[in-house]
């Protein structure tokens, strides 16, 4: 009894990741890594966000094998589906339903002032679809049906969570406490990782330039031969020290973190990131030394780091009736949890209920 008092209290934290692509150092340094340690102070949710990968065209049998990947991947990294909800969004049609009637408490012009909305519907101009506008609405329902208090994003998602409090504050206004409002949580040690091959743009699975991204999931030996700028969660050990050994950096010849060293700076964000070190112990530590070096200490870190993620990787991908099982336990907590509040919605409402 005292511990469900004590676990009610916790706040609750929620968070989706879409599976729409393969997963980088980058999403790994600066989002799911941190995630596990919410499990410790708060009341967790995390899930995949399948429901709004199909804003933009994909392809069903690749769609179903990144949802799997990701969901080993995220027991991998340490959450824990026996102590968060870690569940698959299309499981849980009260986020369908949720997003139905938050649209009808939606603007148009609120919609139309989304910064995503405007950059995908120009990359995918010829699938412009009500999907893709009404996009915030769903996220809304994702996280107001769990009551959530804050919300770990990056940067990029700020407008969305804003706007979801913007719905809730005006439903709240009509029918009285509904909804929590969320607060967003922008990951402090949140390391910008940059591609390898050009330290002047962001890692990301989108970078045409193959030479500088490490992969979290998929086949590797295939997607290495697309995708070398970035580095993968699941490259293979020996990728990932050739992915750093080329790394595009300059001819000082010094490390150390300065303006116009872009490349060596990404590295030295990468390597304080892995093994908690300043930098200006890294400075130290490489003094007199050349960049060969530096590098390879660099990529055998990252390796250090990734391989243990890797190994539990392979296991969860060995045993998929484990898996289905843990997302199947997912789906009936997050049912439950999210049927409460759209219950509460629908009365409010005036639907009549059953
Ligand atoms: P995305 O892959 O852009 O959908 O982002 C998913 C999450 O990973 C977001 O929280 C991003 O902020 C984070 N993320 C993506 N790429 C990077 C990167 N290169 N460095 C740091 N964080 C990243
Ligand atoms: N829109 C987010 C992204 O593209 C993913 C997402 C969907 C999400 N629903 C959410 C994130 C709810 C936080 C909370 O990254």
């Amino acid at each position: 009894m005292a511990e469900e008092i004590k676990k009610e209290r916790k706040k609750r934290s929620l968070s989706l990741i879409q599976p729409t692509s393969v997963p980088t150092l980058g999403n790994y340094l600066g989002a799911m890594r941190g995630w596990k340690d919410f499990q410790d102070d708060f009341d967790t949710v995390f899930g995949i966000a399948d429901l709004h990968s199909i804003t933009v065209r994909q392809d069903p049998q690749k769609l179903r094998t990144q949802t799997t990947q990701l969901y080993a991947l995220l027991m991998a990294t340490g959450l824990d589906p026996d102590k968060s909800i870690l569940f698959i969004q299309s499981h849980v049609p009260q986020h369908s339903q949720l997003a139905w009637i938050l649209n009808c408490y939606t603007q148009f012009g609120e919609l139309n002032r989304m910064t995503q909305f405007k950059d995908k519907s120009q990359q995918h101009a010829d699938n412009v679809n009500a999907g893709l506008f009404t996009y915030p609405s769903l996220m809304a329902a994702d996280i107001l049906l769990y009551q959530a208090d804050v919300v770990p994003v990056g940067v990029d998602q700020k407008q969305h969570l804003e706007i979801t409090r913007d719905i809730a504050e005006r439903f709240n206004g009509i029918y009285g406490n509904v909804f929590t409002i969320p607060e967003p949580y922008i990951t402090k040690t949140a390391a910008k990782v940059m591609s390898l091959a050009d330290p002047t743009r962001k890692m990301s699975k989108s970078d045409p330039n193959p030479k500088g991204t490490v992969y979290l999931t998929d086949e590797p030996n295939v997607i290495m031969k697309k995708f070398k700028s970035c580095v993968y969660i699941l490259d293979p050990p020996e990728t990932i020290i050739k992915k750093f050994k080329s790394a595009v950096t300059d001819s000082e010849a010094q490390v150390a973190y300065r303006e116009g060293k872009d490349g060596i700076n990404n590295l030295m964000t990468i390597y304080s990131c892995v093994t908690g070190k300043s930098y200006e112990q890294i400075e130290s530590e490489f003094a007199g030394k050349g960049y060969g070096d530096f590098k390879t200490a660099v990529g055998e870190a990252v390796v250090a780091e990734l391989e243990p993620v890797q190994k539990r990787y392979n296991e969860f991908m060995k045993d998929k009736a484990y898996l289905k099982e843990k997302w199947t336990q997912g789906a009936d907590l997050a049912q439950r949890v999210s049927q409460r509040t759209l219950d509460k919605v629908m009365k409010k409402v005036g639907f009549v209920l059953k």
